[in-house]
Formats: structure tokens, C-alpha cells, sequence
């Protein structure tokens, strides 16, 4: 048997032709459900796949293990992109032990019938399994971002497999930033609190590899810098200085207003970026605002309301607990404009928000009262 440092195989799979991850994300580029067997006198598979890939999965493992056959399967989180697949395992493997924490048989329970599956291990937190030559420990991670998620360390070659936490969305994506925030802010974006709790938890821990359930694993440099963000999104804090403009507009005036105060932060050396609520992804639009330290949005009035797409994503971060930023309104309207009061009783029930002085208050498109008003607000932003 390999006992080396490089005796944990990847078996997971690549799931290109998803429309929308969790119903709602979109994913051009595909997304990964990884899945690890760790090699040790026994031997044991950490995570199963999406269900549509169960027999692409349960052939990766029988050609990695070379005919030998899995010990257990831990079941680190039971969000179905992970344990869509157990029932499979467990046909294949009748005499393996499915392994997890009191919650997690509860549900395998819910999801596969009551009684399943019959070979358990109910571990508790901190807890080891002993391959024989390595000890994988469990660590649980509630609310990251399931309630019964729990890591599992191998200390023998110090990787820390974390379940959906430093997961990212795309196959073959350059960089790990981008995608790594969408996926964060948009599904464990709530959970800060939680995902702080755990990093601390396994802050003692030497870890020199990061294998997450979606994306690429993680070591050295890129770890260390996985870490630092991670614990920026966790704690609710900006990534940069700057501001996002964020409009929707619907015959182009209130866009000419926020492409003014685009040019105008530009001109005093604000790092700034502008995306359209109605056209550009919606999770690349709450997860910008989450970088960014300043958010100004520019919308109409429509139905005596916010117009629907800043309406929703407003909606959006209050559901993530946005917080910690300056906040800023353009509100257009022809007849009885009301969106900017109504955006900021929305904002206010986020903590720790800031809100400019300035308001562009425009009636129908922009004027020279108006124009003045959107130049005030890019010197307020500029001067915090
Ligand atoms: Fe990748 Fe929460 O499942």
C-alpha cells in the first residue's frame, strides 16, 4: 500500500452541461464536484458527486484504487451536489461504512428512505478515524454552509478537505478570485459568523493543502491568499477601496447619470466599476458589491416602487448581511419619484451602513441641477 503524501487521489468529476447551480447560479464555465479517496491500510472516499455522474464516479474510484475496494465513505456535507451519489456507493460497496455526524443520518435518512444506509460510523466533533498509517480527525463546520458540514484532516500530509468553504465555480478557470467570491458571497455569503468560527477552529492546524468539494485545491502562495480574502469576506470587510455603480435603467437616461458618475470618480482617482442590474449575472452583482467598499445605485421609480432588478438586488445582499459600506442613491422618476426613499428603508435593515449626503435626484433625465448633484456625489465618494 502507498502511504506517501500523494496517496490521496482525485476521483471527482467535471459537470459541464448544468444549466444553473443551485437552480439559481449560472455556471458557463461548468463546475466541479470533487471527491477524494485517501489511501491508507484502509481505505477511505471522501464526498460522492452529483447524482447525474454517479457511474463516471464510481468508475474514477475503481481505477484509482486499482481493484481494491473503499473501507468508507465520509460524507462531509449532504447538499445534493455531494451525496447524490451515496445510494450508488453504497449498492457498489455494501460492505463499506458510510461515514458522519448525528445530522447527516438524519438526512441520508430523508433523502434515500428510513434506515439508510445500514453500515454507519456517527462520529462527533473532533473525533478520528484511523486508516491504519494515517488518522483523518473531523472537524464540524455547522452552517458552512449546512448545518451537519463537517472538514476532515489528514494530518499525515497536512491537507485540510473543507467541504464548500474555499470552493469556486468554472473547470480550467484561470485565477481562483473571481469565481471563488461569487460562489462565497452567493451561497455561504450569510454565514460570515459561522466561517469565522471555523477558520479560527482550524487556525492551529498545520495545513499546507486546501481540497475543497468545487474548484482547485489550494497550497502555498494561492493559499495564503485564499485565506486572507476569506477571512475579508467573512468579517464583512471590503477587498478594495472603491466604489461599484450599480444601475438599471430603462430608456437610458438613468444610465447617462450613472456612466457621469463613473467618468467623474475616474477623473479623481476612485477605482471604480459600473454593472447593469438588469443585464449583467445578478451573483456577479451582489459579490462586486461585497468587494467594493462604497455601492451607489441608480434606478427609477416604477409602480410607485423600486424598479425590480435594484429592488431585487437590494434584496439580495440584505438577505447576505451586507454590511461595513458607504452607500449612495441616483433615483429617476418623471412623475412622483420615490425609489431612493424606499432603497434606503431597505438598506436600513443591513448593520454598519454609511449613507452619503448626496442624493441624485433626477426627473426624467439628467439636468444641469442634477448634473451638479451627481459631480457633488463623486466628490463626497472620493473625499471618505
Ligand atoms: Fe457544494 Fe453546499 O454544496
Amino acid at each position: 500500500m502507498d502511504m506517501s503524501v500523494e496517496s490521496i487521489v482525485k476521483v471527482g468529476v467535471e459537470d459541464r452541461i448544468i444549466d444553473l447551480f443551485e437552480g439559481m447560479y449560472k455556471v458557463p464555465d461548468g463546475v466541479t464536484y470533487n471527491s477524494y479517496a485517501v489511501i491508507g491500510e484502509k481505505i477511505a472516499v471522501i464526498d460522492s458527486v452529483d447524482a447525474h455522474f454517479s457511474g463516471e464516479w464510481l468508475d474514477n474510484i475503481e481505477n484509482a484504487l486499482g481493484g481494491k475496494r473503499p473501507d468508507y465513505l465520509i460524507v462531509q456535507h449532504m447538499e445534493p451536489d455531494h451525496s447524490g451519489s451515496v445510494d450508488a456507493f453504497v449498492k457498489k460497496y455494501p460492505d463499506a461504512v458510510v461515514v458522519g455526524n448525528s445530522k447527516t443520518m438524519v438526512m441520508l435518512g430523508e433523502y434515500f428512505g428510513a434506515g439508510f444506509p445500514q453500515n454507519i460510523l456517527t462520529v462527533k466533533d473532533g473525533e478520528t478515524l484511523d486508516l491504519g498509517g494515517r488518522v483523518l480527525k473531523f472537524i464540524f463546520a455547522p452552517m458552512v454552509h449546512w448545518p451537519e458540514v463537517m472538514f476532515t484532516y489528514d494530518e499525515l500530509s497536512s491537507t485540510l478537505f473543507s467541504a464548500d468553504a474555499f470552493g469556486s465555480f468554472g473547470i480550467d478557470k484561470e485565477g481562483w478570485d473571481d469565481e471563488a467570491r461569487r460562489y462565497y458571497i452567493g451561497i455561504v455569503g450569510k454565514y460570515g459568523v459561522q466561517v469565522t468560527a471555523v477558520l479560527k477552529k482550524v487556525s492551529t492546524l498545520k495545513i499546507e493543502t486546501v481540497a475543497p468539494l468545487h474548484g482547485q485545491t489550494l497550497s502555498g502562495a494561492s493559499l495564503a491568499h485564499a485565506i486572507e480574502l476569506y477571512s475579508k469576506w467573512a468579517g464583512y470587510q471590503p477587498e478594495t477601496e472603491g466604489v461599484l455603480v450599480a444601475y438599471s435603467s430603462v430608456y437610458g437616461h438613468t444610465k447617462v447619470a450613472a456612466e457621469l458618475l463613473y467618468n467623474e470618480l475616474i477623473l479623481r482617482g476612485v477605482e471604480v466599476k459600473i454593472m447593469d442590474l438588469a443585464r449583467d449575472d445578478w451573483a456577479e452583482c451582489v459579490a462586486q458589491a461585497f468587494k467594493y467598499s462604497k455601492l451607489v445605485v441608480a434606478t427609477t421609480t416604477y409602480n410607485a416602487a423600486i424598479f425590480p432588478a435594484a429592488r431585487e438586488f437590494i434584496d439580495r445582499l440584505v438577505e447576505r448581511n451586507y454590511k461595513n459600506r458607504t452607500v449612495a442613491f441616483i433615483e429617476n422618476g418623471t412623475w412622483a419619484p420615490v425609489c431612493a426613499k424606499l432603497m434606503r428603508t431597505q438598506f436600513e435593515a443591513c448593520k454598519d451602513i454609511t449613507f452619503a449626503q448626496t442624493t441624485v435626484k433626477i426627473h426624467s433625465a439628467l439636468s444641469d441641477e442634477s448634473k451638479a448633484q451627481v459631480v457633488a456625489l463623486a466628490e463626497e465618494l472620493s473625499q471618505q
